[in-house]
């Protein structure tokens, strides 16, 4: 079983069923009581810390793949192209999927995975193999937190896709299992390793900026076509959030890249959110334009405005600006400004403005600075996959870390304060935008320089 964490998740496997039968009777789940509540305060150590800890060496990374869905499936071929990965295990509740992912591995020349699709608990065999080091989770957010406890306790290092967790129960319980149990939790932030955010990175350490002042990322993507969709979500998970929470509802695609420029957890720290969030009206004006009398949706209240604002302040007095809108017409961005004492970028589209180089107001072009590209992505980059090869980057870097046996760029600590907006900002905007506290993961050590995403290359 995944464990009773997810009891206090309202969005945990029974309340999601729960959840879907009430909205399909026309109740929706805004009523529900969401444990959403504020921060607690620093909790008592269940063992060491996993700051700047390595990896054992593995000679070959065998990775474990739960979910094969639309994200787990377009990944699986990365990490076949990265040196030294073998994919030896796949997992998803549809036999399908599992089949097709089991066909993608044996058609790009390798053994094939073992196979796991007997139900919704059928990644717990997975992750009781002894064949498999490292679990990549790739499923709907409820089943995030559940899925890496359980393979930290079967042993196994995880990663995680965005966000770790949706409570700070959550997160504070991944904390806890990976230091107790010796394991990485590794939010797989793959915009983190984006080229223009690397690029702004080292501009940022080697001093471009300046003392660094105010950031901005954010999550702006048009997705009302796919969450209307039947087909697109598994279950359509994704749509039913915004029946249940209003806040942030994917904030590390923004915080993880200015939470680097920011050294968070590496001589600053998070220290208080404040959101808003606009009327929910996006959802139901694209259900009136798109959805037939009588759909199921018709019996659905989307009660997540559709732009959330969050400001957060760090202990150097910093300030970063988050924003999230999946829900409305416009282009994607992730924002990603920068703002030091030496000038701005500002991306969507790239531009620069840095004293002395930049003057009377005019942006400076961004691809002037291509020295300064992080080393991965002047020696391995792009790499082959979507989203402009960041997700290759990332998997390469990650199993560059296990082969050698070096501490991972992102930790648990990371993981746990860059998905920790999810549930703040849904408490400040429930509190009509009170500040609220963020915890502080790493139990004091928030100022103890450890390694991180702007990684130096091994020798
Ligand atoms: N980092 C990125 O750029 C990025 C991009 C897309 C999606 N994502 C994230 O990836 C995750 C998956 O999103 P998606 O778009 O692939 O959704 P999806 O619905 O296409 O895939 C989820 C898969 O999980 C499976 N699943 C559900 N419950 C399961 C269980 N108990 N055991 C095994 N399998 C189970 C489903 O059958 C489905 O195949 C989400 O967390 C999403 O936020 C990240």
């Amino acid at each position: 079983m995944a464990g009773d964490e997810s009891r206090s998740n309202p969005f945990s496997r029974r309340t999601l069923l729960r959840t879907s039968a009430a909205a399909g009777a026309g109740l929706g789940v805004a009523g529900l009581s969401t444990g959403y509540g504020a921060a607690q305060p620093v909790r008592p150590a269940k063992g060491e810390s996993m700051m700047g800890v390595a990896f054992e060496a593995h000679e070959t990374v065998r990775v474990g793949i739960i979910g094969v869905g639309n994200r787990g499936a377009s990944m699986l071929p990365l990490f076949l192209a990265v040196p030294g990965v073998a994919i030896t295990a796949v997992c998803d509740v549809s036999a399908d999927a599992v089949n097709r992912a089991a066909r993608a591995v044996t058609d790009a020349g390798h053994p094939e995975p073992a196979k796991y699709s007997a139900g919704e608990d059928d990644f717990e065999n997975l992750l009781r193999r002894d064949d498999v080091d490292f679990a990549y989770v790739a499923t709907p957010w409820e089943w995030h937190t559940p899925m890496a406890l359980s393979a930290m306790r079967n042993g196994k290092h995880v990663g995680v896709e965005c966000p770790a967790g949706t409570t700070v129960d959550e997160l504070w319980e991944l904390v806890d299992t990976s230091e107790k149990t010796r394991r990485h939790c590794i939010q797989l932030e793959n915009c983190s390793y984006s080229q223009n955010e690397m690029r702004v990175l080292r501009m940022v350490h080697d001093g471009l900026f300046g003392q660094v002042l105010f950031g901005a990322g954010a999550y702006l993507h048009d997705l009302r076509e796919l969450l209307f969709s039947k087909t697109y979500y598994a279950g359509q998970w994704r749509r039913a959030w915004h029946t249940g929470l209003n806040g942030d509802l994917y904030p590390t695609h923004g915080l993880g890249p200015v939470a680097a420029y920011m050294d968070i957890n590496r001589g600053d720290r998070l220290v208080r959110i404040t959101s808003m969030s606009t009327p929910a009206a996006g959802l139901a004006q694209y259900r009136e334009q798109h959805m037939p009398a009588g759909d199921p949706t018709w019996n659905e209240r989307y009660v997540k405005g559709d732009a959330t604002i969050s400001l957060i302040q760090t202990e150097a007095g910093r300030v970063v600006q988050l924003a999230h809108d999946v829900s409305n017409p416009r282009p994607y961005s992730r924002l990603n400004q920068l703002q030091g004492t030496n000038g701005v970028f500002e991306d969507y589209p790239a531009r620069i403005y840095l004293e002395p180089t930049h003057s009377n107001d005019e942006w400076g072009d961004f691809a002037e600075f291509a020295d300064y590209d992080h080393w991965l992505w002047k020696e391995v980059g792009p790499g082959p996959g979507g989203h402009g090869g960041m997700d290759y980057i990332m998997l390469y870097r990650l199993a560059q870390t296990m082969r050698l046996g070096l501490p991972p760029d992102i930790d648990v600590y990371d993981s746990a304060t860059w998905s920790a907006p999810f549930a703040l900002s849904v408490e400040s905007v429930r509190r009509n935008s009170a500040p609220v506290d963020f915890p502080d993961f790493t139990r004091g050590r928030w100022q103890t320089p450890h390694p991180g995403v702007d990684s130096p290359k091994p020798a």
